[in-house]
C-alpha cells in the first residue's frame, strides 16, 4: 500500500498541475463541460466558473428579453445584500427571526398597498412566485367552499367543485384545477371580450363553485379583468341566493404596478368580495426570481387546515407555503426595494417604465401595420396584431426572428381558445427598458419592418399559427 503522509497524492499534483494552467490551455477547456455523470476529479474554481459562465454566454442578454415579466436589473447595493444572505433559509423562522420580520413587514406593506381594511386580520405569506401563491388562495378558496357547502348541506362529493375564470388564464389555473381536482370553468374571450365577459360570467357560476378569479394583467394581453364589476356582480349574487361566493384576483402583474400609477382604480381588498390577491414580487416588485406574494383580507378566508405548525426547526411557528426550504435572500430583496425605493420611487420607476413602453406602442402603431390590443397605458405591455388588411408577405413570426438578429427576444403567439387563429406578440416592458433602450428597439424594429419588406427569403408559412418564444 502506498503511504500518503507527508507526501503529494497523484491526484493533489494533478490538481495543482490544472489550478496553474492557463483557462484556455487546460484540458477541461478542450472537452465538452456538460456532463451525464459526475467527473471522477475537482475542477479548480476559477476555471469551473469560467468554462460554465461561457457555456451560458451565447443563450441571449436578459435585459433584451421582452418576452418575460420577470426581472432582470437590480441595484448593485441589494445585489449584494442577496448575495451575502443567500444561506439564510426563509422557513427557519426561529432561526433567523429578523428575516421574519422582514417578510412581516412585506406583507404588512402589500395589505396597505391593497388598502386591506383592517391590518391586523390580514395574513400573509412569500412564496417561490404567482403560481404557489395561486395555488394557496386556490386551495383556501376549494376548503373554505367545502366548510361552507357541507354546512348548507350540499352534497360536496356528488359533483366536483369548480373555479370560474376567464380563457385568458395563466397555466399555474391549469396546473390547480389539474392538481387540486377542480373543475375549470372558462369564460371564453372574444374579440369583443378581451377580459373576463361580465355579460356571461354569473351562468358559469352554480353552488359548486369554490369562487372566482380576476386577473390584474391578463398573460396574452396586458388588459385588465374588471374587477369593480365583477365584484358588483358577486355582490347581486350572494343576495340573491344567500350564497357567500368570492373573488381571488390574480395581480401577478398589476398588483405592484397600480397601487403606484393608478391608485383609484378599484380592484383591491376595498371590494367587498375580493379576499385574497398575489403577485409576484419579482414582476413590478422588481425584485429577482422567485418570490411572490399571497395576502388574504381576514383570517377568515385562509382556512385552519391550511396553516402548519412547524416545531422542529425550534419555536413555533405558523406556515402555509407549499415549499418548505429555500433562500430568504429574495425576501430580503424585496424588503430592501420596499425599504430604498418608497412610494414615491416606485411611482417614479413605474411610471417612466410605462412611457417607455407608450413610446414603443406609437412607433408599432404610427407603421399603419398593426391593431393595437394594449398601448402601454394599464401596464406597460405592448401588444398587437397584423392588420388584416396588411399588404405584407412577411407574419410576425418572421418579425420576431428579425427582431431576434438584433438581440431582441419578443414573443408571436396565438391567443387562448376562440381566438386562437389570431397570432400577436407582445413587448413586457420592464423598469430596466429605459427610453434610450426604448428608443434604440424602437430604430431597430422599424429597420426590421424595412428589411422585411425587401427580404426574398421568408421562413415562417403565412397560414402557420404557433407559439415562437418563450411567454409566461
Ligand atoms: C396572470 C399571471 N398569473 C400567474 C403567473 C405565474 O407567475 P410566476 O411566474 O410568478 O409563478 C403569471 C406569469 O406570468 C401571470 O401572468
Amino acid at each position: 500500500m502506498k503511504k500518503q503522509t507527508g507526501t503529494k497524492s497523484e491526484e493533489l499534483r494533478n490538481f495543482e498541475a490544472a489550478e496553474a494552467a492557463p483557462i484556455f490551455g487546460s484540458v477541461q477547456s478542450r472537452e465538452d463541460i456538460i456532463m451525464k455523470k459526475l467527473h471522477k476529479d475537482p475542477v479548480p474554481a476559477e476555471l469551473a466558473y469560467r468554462l460554465i459562465k461561457d457555456e451560458l454566454m451565447d443563450e441571449g442578454n436578459a435585459r433584451q428579453n421582452l418576452a418575460t415579466f420577470c426581472q432582470t436589473y437590480m441595484e448593485p447595493e441589494a445585489t449584494k445584500l442577496m448575495s451575502e444572505t443567500m444561506e439564510k433559509n426563509a422557513i427557519d423562522k426561529s432561526e433567523y427571526p429578523e428575516t421574519a420580520e422582514l417578510e412581516t413587514s412585506c406583507v404588512n406593506i402589500l395589505a396597505d398597498l391593497w388598502n386591506a381594511p383592517d391590518q391586523d386580520r390580514v395574513m400573509g405569506t412569500s412564496t417561490v412566485g404567482s403560481s404557489e401563491a395561486c395555488m394557496l388562495g386556490g386551495m383556501a378558496m376549494k376548503f373554505r367552499w367545502r366548510e361552507h357547502a357541507e354546512k348548507n348541506g350540499i352534497d360536496v362529493k356528488a359533483k366536483k367543485p369548480n373555479l370560474v375564470i376567464s380563457s385568458g388564464f395563466q397555466v399555474c389555473w391549469e396546473k390547480f384545477c389539474v392538481y387540486w381536482d377542480i373543475e375549470m370553468r372558462e369564460v371564453p374571450v372574444d374579440e369583443k371580450h378581451l377580459r373576463i365577459n361580465t355579460d356571461v360570467v354569473m351562468d358559469y357560476v352554480d353552488e359548486y363553485t369554490i369562487g372566482i378569479v380576476g386577473i390584474l394583467g391578463i398573460t396574452y394581453t396586458g388588459k385588465f379583468d374588471d374587477i369593480k364589476v365583477l365584484d358588483e356582480l358577486v355582490s347581486e349574487y350572494n343576495r340573491k341566493n344567500n350564497s357567500k361566493l368570492v373573488i381571488h384576483v390574480d395581480g401577478a402583474s398589476g398588483a405592484m404596478f397600480v397601487p403606484f400609477v393608478n391608485p383609484e382604480l378599484a380592484w383591491d381588498f376595498r371590494l367587498k368580495n375580493v379576499v385574497s390577491i398575489n403577485t409576484s414580487g419579482h414582476k413590478y416588485g422588481l425584485v429577482y426570481p422567485g418570490v411572490g406574494w399571497i395576502l388574504w383580507k381576514d383570517k377568515k378566508y385562509l382556512p385552519e387546515e391550511l396553516i402548519f405548525d412547524v416545531s422542529y426547526l425550534g419555536g413555533h411557528m405558523p406556515t402555509m407555503a407549499i415549499n418548505f426550504s429555500r433562500s430568504a435572500s429574495q425576501i430580503i430583496g424585496q424588503y430592501y426595494n420596499f425599504y430604498r425605493y418608497g412610494f414615491n420611487g416606485y411611482k417614479e420607476i413605474h411610471e417612466r417604465t410605462k412611457e417607455a413602453a407608450m413610446t414603443i406602442a406609437k412607433a408599432v402603431e404610427a407603421t399603419g401595420l398593426f391593431d393595437m390590443y394594449n398601448d402601454g397605458e394599464n401596464i406597460p405591455i405592448v401588444c398587437y396584431k397584423l392588420k388584416e388588411e396588411a399588404d405584407v408577405e412577411w407574419t410576425l413570426y418572421d418579425l420576431a426572428d428579425r427582431l431576434q438578429m438584433k438581440g431582441w427576444q419578443v414573443p408571436a403567439y396565438p391567443l387562448p381558445k376562440n381566438l386562437d387563429k389570431v397570432v400577436v406578440q407582445r413587448f413586457v416592458c420592464r423598469a430596466d427598458l429605459g427610453q434610450n433602450l426604448a428608443d434604440a428597439l424602437v430604430r431597430d424594429f422599424n429597420e426590421c419592418l424595412d428589411e422585411l419588406s425587401k427580404a426574398r427569403i421568408l421562413y415562417h408559412d403565412k397560414g402557420d399559427i404557433h407559439t415562437h418564444g418563450f411567454t409566461h
